[in-house]
């Protein structure tokens, strides 16, 4: 099996992990950087000593406490929660558990680039619903049915949402969960950017019915290094079978990174302040940078998460601009990474000093002849 190549995660690593690295990441989807010793200084949780760490498998469900604080984090029961290696995991596990002769999944477009090349390739049909600029990216109940058919075994909804920053309302969440669910049809909430809300602050989808909910310790909780997420599905009979997947998968997580995650989580107040901190007056002055540019540049304000996905008014494809902005040292994502050229994705999470002199280097690249 050939899969096509990852443009995203080409594109950042070759531009984050190059010597030096670029000097201000806008690509990035991420919070702000945190180090172990900043993570360990944050009172309140129970770190255990490492040199008293058993480095043997982790339990293939996650260990109790880091399930435990998850469970309490999103109001559930700690049975109903599985951790696994990323919100990736998860995902693959999911997808390889809706495949079936015939069956398809509907996905955003955009979305997530792993997720239909996932798909695809484990055979589970894809069917889309668009999230349009016209309309700010808008995420409706709506929207998503209008996709579904006969062979739809399962929705997939990421609120907010990665790239664009569009959030579904509380209200449409509940109305899509109820009509997939008389449908029998499972609803696949991946929340990896909750609780980041820039407008109205949205509940956790957990308790809605036939739903399972994506989480991670990468976006909203700004430590991707772990490599730790989970997902949350009150079925018992289905959670069991996800579980055998994660085994085939990767066995089990690292107790080492689980202990540093369910730390983190006793802290998680201190986490998501850094990332409000962060994001918040970036994208204030990203508001700002927009609109001095709105002759160029079109956007739809996000209302949650740390991307939005803004695009060339005269409809020309991004990627020499990123380039040229690379060169300057600022890392924009080109939009065809996500099957969409004129746009690009801009983050505003990670970059906790020098957001506005990357929005400046931004104004003179755009103001160069031919660019
Ligand atoms: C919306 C969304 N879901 C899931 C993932 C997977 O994240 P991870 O495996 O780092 O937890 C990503 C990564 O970018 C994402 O953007």
């Amino acid at each position: 099996m050939k899969l096509p190549p990852f443009k995203l995660d080409q594109w950042l690593a070759a531009h984050e992990f190059a010597t030096p690295p670029i000097r201000y990441n806008l690509a990035s989807s991420t919070g702000p950087t945190w180090t172990l010793g900043e993570i360990a200084a944050l009172g309140g949780g129970d770190v255990r000593r490492f040199d008293e760490l058993r480095l043997s498998y982790a339990p293939p469900q996650g260990g109790k406490l880091l399930r435990e604080r998850i469970a309490a984090l999103n109001g559930v029961d700690p049975d109903s929660v599985l951790v696994t290696t990323g919100a990736s995991e998860a995902l693959m596990a999911l997808v390889c558990w809706f495949t079936a002769p015939g069956a398809s999944i509907v996905l955003p477009r955009p979305v997530y680039p792993a997720l239909p090349v996932f798909a695809r390739a484990w055979g589970l049909g894809v069917r889309e619903y668009a999230l349009s600029p016209e309309r700010g990216f808008a995420q409706t109940a709506d929207d998503v049915l209008a996709a579904v058919d006969g062979t739809t075994r399962a929705v997939f909804v990421n609120t907010p949402h990665n790239p664009t920053g569009s959030v579904m309302s509380a209200a449409e969440q509940r109305k899509l969960a109820a009509a997939l669910d008389a449908r029998g049809i499972a609803m696949i909430v991946d929340e990896v950017y909750h609780p980041l809300y820039f407008g109205e602050e949205i509940a956790g989808a957990a308790h809605l019915p036939n739903t399972i909910v994506l989480g991670d310790f990468a976006k909203a909780l700004s430590l991707p290094g772990l490599r730790v997420g989970w997902l949350i599905d009150r079925d018992a009979h289905r959670r069991e079978a996800l579980l055998d997947m994660r085994s085939y998968f990767t066995i089990s997580g690292s107790p080492l990174t689980e202990a540093i995650a369910a730390h983190a989580l006793a802290n998680a107040s201190a986490v998501l302040d850094r990332l409000k901190e962060t994001a918040a007056p970036n994208l204030a002055l990203l508001a700002q940078f927009m609109q001095e540019h709105r002759d160029r540049l079109g956007w739809a304000a996000p209302a949650g998460g740390t991307t939005c996905f803004p695009w060339l008014l005269d409809g020309r494809a991004s990627r020499p601009l990123c380039e040229a902005l690379a060169q300057s040292g600022v890392l924009a994502a080109p939009g065809d990474c996500f099957d969409a050229p004129a746009h690009m994705r801009l983050g505003f999470g990670s970059q906790r000093e020098g957001y506005a002199a990357a929005l400046d280097i931004f104004a003179g690249v755009l103001r160069r002849k031919g660019v």
